[in-house]
């Protein structure tokens, strides 16, 4: 299916997430505002988080123009008082959560030796523990609602091998990898109706590879050029990875926990 092909079946959802409410961090661009308009198409109420306002209000106002049901919320994943907040606003306004995505995360190209302490610090404190607070706070929130819940980890190819170029940012998406593996079993041993899984992507062309492409002083297209030539069958697109959030996140996944879903064009069969 070409580009367009996608974009026409996606402007018309056919109810795959009716009656699911969603959280989406990092939802204000790239990846995660794919994700977001496409649940909301799919018939989801969305919660747009994310910290910056007017990118995310813009996503929202266009959703809400397409027919869906969103709202932003001002969100910075490493505070615990923040995602407090985020599940009082949700529940209040739509009464429950049924589907989480952990996406936000932030990058800095960097191997051992150039990774200061602060870098090391503020990675983790984005992409891992962003992660461990959403989803121990979606948990204590979906867990006595009965009814299917999923939670959807937003790892890396790089939580699964290692990239000498990009450190810190690799311990913590390994560190997605495994806390999400975790807390899927905990859910199951306690038979919550929860569900808990990890995405993995390989190079998608976002604001997050721009800024990689600025840290290594080449342009955008020279970037995403000699990206491509590790991707057997080239770099995605955002909404491609929404697709694979879409199914972990409707029921058609109900037996589905603890996996990791690499989307990366082949990269790691090599
Ligand atoms: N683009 C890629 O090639 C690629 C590959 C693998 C994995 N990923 C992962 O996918 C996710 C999305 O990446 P993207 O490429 O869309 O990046 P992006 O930079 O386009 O978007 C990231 C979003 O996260 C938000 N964010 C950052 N810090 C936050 C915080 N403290 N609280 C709330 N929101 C915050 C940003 O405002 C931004 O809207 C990230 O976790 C990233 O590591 C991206």
């Amino acid at each position: 299916m070409n580009e367009k092909a996608m974009m026409d079946k996606k402007n018309s959802g056919t109810g795959r997430l009716a009656g699911k409410v969603a959280i989406v961090t990092g939802a204000a661009g790239g990846i995660g505002e794919a994700t977001a308009r496409l649940f909301a198409r799919e018939g989801a109420k969305v919660v747009d988080a994310d910290i910056k306002e007017v990118q995310g209000q813009k996503v929202v106002h266009d959703i809400r123009q397409a027919g869906g049901d969103a709202f932003y919320f001002a969100h910075d994943v490493r505070r615990e008082d923040s995602w407090q907040s985020l599940m009082e606003e949700t529940v209040s306004r739509y009464g429950k959560l049924n589907v989480l995505v952990n996406n936000a995360g932030i990058i800095k190209i960097a191997d051992i030796e150039d990774t200061t302490l602060e870098d090391w610090q503020a990675i983790m404190d984005v992409n891992a523990t962003g992660v461990f607070l959403g989803t121990k706070l979606a948990i204590l929130t979906m867990k006595s609602n009965g009814e299917l819940c999923s939670i959807i980890n937003r790892s890396s190819v790089a939580g699964q091998v290692g990239d000498k170029t990009m450190f810190a940012y690799c311990a913590s998406k390994g560190a997605v990898t495994l806390l999400t593996k975790a807390a899927a079993l905990g859910c199951a041993a306690k038979d919550y109706k929860i569900r808990i899984n990890s995405v993995h992507p390989a190079y998608v062309r976002t604001d997050m590879t721009k800024g990689e492409a600025a840290e290594v002083g080449l342009s955008e297209e020279e970037y995403m050029e000699g990206a491509k030539s590790i991707h057997p069958i080239g770099v995605g697109e955002a909404i491609d990875v929404a697709y694979l959030d879409l199914f972990l996140a409707s029921d058609e996944s109900r037996w589905v926990t603890g996996a990791e879903f690499n989307i990366d064009g082949g990269l790691t069969a090599q």
